[in-house]
């Protein structure tokens, strides 16, 4: 028969262990770390398991359809999707300043998934998927600036007062052994690799103030960027490929007629630990065929630049 990697077994003795009969809430975001965490539990504990997933609006192109899918053709567990774009779109309406962003979402993300958590009957555990750099992270944040940087929000970063216990089983492991551990467990290549995406999504490289519209034209952008490079065979060439809808309008010109429309960046970082990062050096022919495919498809949007500043100073995200 078939059989996971010994570290798999492993560690799924140990989930078992700590959880027993009882019931378990999971939240998935479409990330590595919560899929694994996922993908992990639904090996150990397969019926005791609920997965809760808040869209809130922010995730990219096809997201939700995606997660969704991947993670019922893998696994028959309990999942909850939690449709909440509206709210999300009105509790950011009118603000725009970055960390006043961040904290509604984090905010708005702890409600709904208490909301939802309450409807899971006999759950006792919480599941996360800190990790150990998070671990060592939070532990420095307590004497250093690092989190007042950005305020961090994660599925990772549920508040106590929901009262659960912690199920933490990725809290010893690096991210290289996440990725192991998720390849032993039988989850796809494409969510192993997945490139790191934060828990207020788009809101943080939609620059200024959040719109619908404004999403969309992202959304649509960000599926040129990342299918462009994907195409070039540099996905896994790069750490993190996205791009930023500028609160910026500038003049173009398109047949016969001035526009007056909005720029977007593309950022592209390779790094090690994210803490650094320089700007990926693409090639300038697959660069050219991103813009001239944004430009052309996606209304709105009339200059594309690209963003060549390296982490320090400039962070990877926009806000
Ligand atoms: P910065 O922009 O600080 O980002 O250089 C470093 C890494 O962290 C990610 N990031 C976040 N991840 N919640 C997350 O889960 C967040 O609020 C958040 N903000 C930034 C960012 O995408 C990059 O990988």
């Amino acid at each position: 028969a078939w059989r996971l990697g010994d570290f798999a077994d492993e560690m799924i003795a140990r989930v078992r262990e700590q959880v027993g009969s009882d019931r378990v809430i999971c939240g998935l975001s479409g990330g590595v770390d919560s899929a694994v965490v996922a993908a992990l539990l639904a090996k150990a504990i397969g019926p005791q398991l609920s997965c809760i997933l808040v869209d809130n609006g922010l995730l990219r192109k096809g997201e939700q359809e995606a997660v969704v899918r991947e993670f019922s053709d893998h696994f028959k567990t309990d999942l909850h999707v939690v449709e909440a774009e509206e709210q999300f779109l009105r509790v950011l309406s009118g603000v725009s300043d970055p960390q006043e962003k961040r904290r509604r979402i984090g905010n708005e993300f702890i409600e709904c998934f208490k909301a939802e958590a309450a409807k899971v009957e006999g759950a006792r555990f919480l599941a996360q998927g800190t990790l150990y750099p998070d671990v060592i992270e939070s532990g420095a944040a307590v004497d250093g600036p690092a989190d007042t940087i950005k305020l961090h929000h994660n599925v990772g970063g549920l508040p106590a007062e929901l009262g659960f216990e912690l199920v933490e089983p990725l809290r010893d492991l690096f991210k290289d052994e996440v990725r192991r551990l998720g390849l032993q467990l039988g989850l796809p290549e494409e969510i192993v690799w997945r490139h790191p995406f934060p828990g207020p999504g788009l809101a943080v490289r939609c620059l200024g103030e959040i719109t619908k519209e404004k999403l969309e034209t992202l959304r649509e952008a960000d599926d040129i960027v990342v299918g462009e490079i994907k195409a070039a065979g540099l996905y896994r060439d790069t750490s993190q490929a996205f791009a930023v809808l500028l609160p910026v309008q500038s003049v173009g010109v398109m047949g016969d007629s001035r526009t007056y429309e909005n720029a977007l960046a593309v950022r592209c970082v390779n790094t090690d630990d994210f803490m650094t990062a320089d700007w990926s050096h693409l090639p300038h022919a697959l660069l050219a065929k991103i813009s001239t495919r944004v430009i052309n498809e996606v209304k709105g949007v009339n200059r594309v630049v690209y963003d060549i500043s390296s982490k320090p100073p400039a962070t990877i995200e926009w806000e």
